[in-house]
């Protein structure tokens, strides 16, 4: 394996548990405020997060290439209202698609076509987390002003079920 797109994947393993770690503060947020589906939607967004980190180091494992555990940066964002976390968390998916298109385009250039294969499931997947933080923006947008509403929306996201991932290494 190239050790630029060795690099990257590595760093990713990390990018994704901080993500694990940013969704379960945001979870925290929710919590506070008494918004307990809102706090369910980002626990399990979290444990999703978790799984991809799992997966990344899987395929190095997988390849027989060293994994190397760094250290967890704290969530630092303050939040001054709900649609502030909902935000964030679309700006982070952003951020996020833009690291998986880096290390496909590292992958790319040196006719990595297994590691391209692999995050071929991962360009789907924030292609879904980029639209699901948007339609809860909209959802948000649409109902957050107004108590009842807020409340209805609060028991939808409540229902949000952990699935594993589809992609098995
Ligand atoms: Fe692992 Fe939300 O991207």
């Amino acid at each position: 394996m190239n050790a630029k797109v060795h690099e990257l994947l590595n760093q990713q393993i990390n990018k994704e548990f901080y993500s694990a770690y940013l969704y379960l503060d945001f979870a925290n947020y929710f919590e506070e405020a008494g918004l307990d589906g809102f706090a369910n939607w980002y626990k399990i967004q979290a444990q999703e997060e978790r799984d991809h980190a799992l997966l990344f180091y899987q395929y190095l494992q997988n390849e027989n290439r060293k994994v190397t555990l760094e250290a967890i940066a704290k969530p630092d964002k303050v939040f001054t209202c709900h649609m502030d976390v909902l935000q964030a968390g679309l700006e982070h998916e952003k951020y996020v698609t833009s690291l998986i298109h880096d290390i496909y385009g590292a992958a790319y250039e040196v006719r990595d076509f297994r590691t391209m294969q692999f995050l071929d499931w991962f360009v789907k997947e924030q292609g879904e987390e980029e639209t699901n933080a948007n339609d809860l923006i909209t959802k948000l947008e649409l109902f957050g002003s107004d108590p009842k509403s807020l409340y209805m929306l609060n028991q939808e996201l409540a229902a949000r079920v952990y699935t594993a991932p589809s992609l098995v290494l």
